[in-house]
């Protein structure tokens, strides 16, 4: 299903609304598409309703330029949820930069939320190097187009494992990264690299909380996913084997499984 939703803070947003029962909120990281919840959507809408929103500048939603903190993709977030009148509590799933926008989502709107899932995601903000590493990317997709970016991404965001056995979602992973605008590219580098550090909330959390993480994750280490874990009270902590950043792709299975479990016994 892709629909297009007029009036969410001035944007469209295209989204898949699939399946009844209790709402998850699936939110994708950088720079990728809902088309990253393909496995979720098929997976999991027999037993939820599963919600997933393409961001401003991605997929087929409206780009806007300038900086698109993860305040503002949150606020993006809930105004999806209030024009679908969705207004019972939902679990809300963030991927990587989805985590980031969830973190600032249970900030703002923490009594719209049921429960956290934390996909390979992790609590604190960019070191100096690490905004300094956000603008280098931001003048290359500027001087080469976003397929320099996917072209240096590519090697990290799966378990070596899954290059040789699934050439097709690499495939499908190469053509959502290069499919994202430009100024989505860059708003999210430049919202990422102003992202507040949100490891003081996590002992605040008293939501039921799912981290999930690849166990041969490149680009975020399993133990951010240990770290959180250790910080908030109320989580659990699963390490899915033969997995790396996009866990949920890889290993579509043991993710749905660990994410219906959670649900279920909410
Ligand atoms: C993501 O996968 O969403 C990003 O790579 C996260 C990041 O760059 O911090």
């Amino acid at each position: 299903m892709n629909i297009q939703l007029h009036g969410i803070n001035d944007v469209s947003m295209a989204y898949e609304d699939r399946g009844s029962g209790p709402p998850l909120l699936f939110i994708h990281g950088y720079p990728l598409s809902r088309a990253l919840w393909e496995g979720q959507v098929n997976g999991l809408s027999g037993a939820a309703r599963v919600l997933a929103p393409d961001l401003r500048g991605h997929g087929d939603s409206q780009t806007t330029s300038g900086t698109y903190s993860m305040e503002l993709l949150a606020d993006d977030c809930l105004r999806f949820l209030d024009v679908l009148h969705v207004s019972q509590p939902v679990v809300v799933c963030g991927l990587s930069m989805g985590g980031y926008v969830t973190f600032a989502f249970y900030r703002k709107y923490q009594d719209r939320v049921a429960g956290l899932i934390l996909a390979a995601t992790k609590a604190g903000a960019d070191s100096l190097e690490g905004q300094a590493n956000r603008d280098k990317a931001a003048a290359t997709a500027r001087e080469k187009g976003v397929s320099a970016i996917a072209d240096s991404m590519l090697p990290k965001m799966l378990a070596a494992k899954t290059y040789e056995a699934k050439p097709d979602l690499v495939a499908t992973v190469r053509r959502m990264m290069e499919t994202t605008a430009l100024d989505g590219v860059v708003g999210d580098l430049m919202g990422m690299k102003e992202r507040p550090d949100s490891t003081p909330l996590l002992a605040e959390i008293d939501k039921p909380t799912l981290i999930l993480h690849g166990a041969d994750d490149q680009l975020i280490p399993p133990k951010e996913g240990e770290a959180m874990h250790a910080a908030i009270k109320n989580s659990r902590l699963q390490l899915i084997p033969g997995a790396g950043h996009l866990l949920n792709m890889e290993q579509p299975e043991l993710f749905n499984k660990a994410v219906r479990e959670f649900v279920g016994a909410l």
